[in-house]
């Protein structure tokens, strides 16, 4: 099996070189798995001119998963927009078809003190957030910024779905919810917005070919206030691109750190990238100071679902939870009497686990 590996920027290599340190440990213990690395994002622009070069998209292709760790950086801020860095990673979702966006927001028992909830709230929590992401008003059309008739400047963008794009989404959501606790929250804006209105309606109808599992609905507003209210209320929550990019944020939160929240971004053939939730943070880029978890667990996720490794990803995960156990944090998860270590060492204590 082949992955690509794409570091990208900011922290995006060294904690993408603790994942691969876990990958290499399986391999010795005879996972069969070839890696092939490529730059992305700023690292593309300085490499070739392009946030994706084609290249990585090549590589990307050939390869049955995708790792990479994120994009993005101040150097890059003043660039025109289509060779930004985040262009990179939004044309590699499109050109990928990975329309299916996995955000798991799990509350690990060690960690329920790290969130700034009360233990109590956050104890617990296991939500799996379902965006679409090769919609909405990330790519709808027209979009751009022109002068009015009164010669001032206004921006415009364009909120669209298909229905076809809302039927397949819904039933990754079902999906996944079938799996696990047997409830979907669909959130929505559908007291204001059309796209809202029709999206509420396909998912009212796939709902019928899911009668075991319990659809309800929810404005986004209140979604994004009961996250923080009451978050074990919810089981998998599932949204378009946008409002599920700001959601997902919010709920990596509960679980103390935005370090630890893995995702993975599937086409309809269970192909998937892999990414930390988290950006680039280049403030402590260089420094040996970013938690690799989120990565690491994201290389779990894919040995999980497009290499269907289940035992890997198991042990993967167990190792993490036994890195936690014994004490380990970065500084992002540290609490006192914390064994506090850098990227590094974590990246080690999870390889000496497996
Ligand atoms: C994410 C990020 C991206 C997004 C950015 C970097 C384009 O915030 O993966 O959540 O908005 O999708
Ligand atoms: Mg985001």
């Amino acid at each position: 099996m082949k992955i690509a590996i794409l570091p990208g920027d900011g922290i995006g290599p060294e904690i993408v070189a603790q994942a691969v340190k876990v990958l290499e440990r399986l391999r010795r213990d005879g996972l069969k798995i070839e890696m092939e690395q490529a730059p992305i994002g700023g690292a593309g622009y300085d490499a070739s001119g392009d946030p994706l070069p084609a290249k990585t998209l090549d590589v990307a292709r050939r390869a049955d998963a995708v790792l990479l760790g994120a994009v993005g950086g101040p150097k890059y801020d003043n660039l025109p927009r289509p060779s930004r860095p985040e262009q990179g990673l939004l044309r590699i979702r499109k050109e990928l078809a990975l329309f299916a966006n996995l955000r798991p927001a799990t509350v690990y028992p060690e960690l329920a003190a790290a969130s700034t909830l009360k233990p109590e709230v956050v104890a617990g929590l296991d939500i799996l957030i379902v965006r679409e992401l090769t919609g909405d008003i990330y790519f709808g059309q027209p979009r751009g910024i022109r002068a009015n008739a009164r010669g001032e400047q206004e921006g415009f963008d364009t909120m669209l779905y298909s229905e076809p794009e809302i039927r397949r989404i819904a039933h990754v959501g079902f999906q996944a919810a079938r799996k696990r606790g047997k409830k979907l929250c669909s959130v929505d804006k559908a007291n204001v917005l059309e796209t809202s209105q029709l999206w509420r309606g396909v998912v009212t109808d796939v709902a019928k070919e899911y009668p075991d599992v319990a659809l309800s609905h929810m404005y986004v507003d209140n979604a994004a206030m009961q996250l923080v209210r009451n978050p074990g209320q919810f089981d998998v929550m599932v949204t378009g691109n946008m409002f599920g990019d700001i959601l997902s944020d919010e709920a990596s939160m509960l679980t103390g750190s935005i370090g630890m929240l893995p995702s993975a971004s599937l086409d309809a053939n269970n192909k998937g990238l892999y990414e930390p939730i988290h950006g680039s943070a280049p403030d402590i880029a260089g420094k040996d100071l970013a938690n690799p978890l989120a990565t690491i667990l994201s290389a779990a996720m894919m040995l999980r679902y497009s290499l269907r490794e289940e035992r890997a990803a198991d042990r993967v995960e167990e190792a993490v939870k036994k890195a936690l156990a014994q004490g380990f944090r970065t500084a992002d998860i540290s609490e006192a009497g914390a064994r506090k270590v850098g990227t590094r060492e974590m990246g080690d204590a999870v390889a000496a686990a497996l």
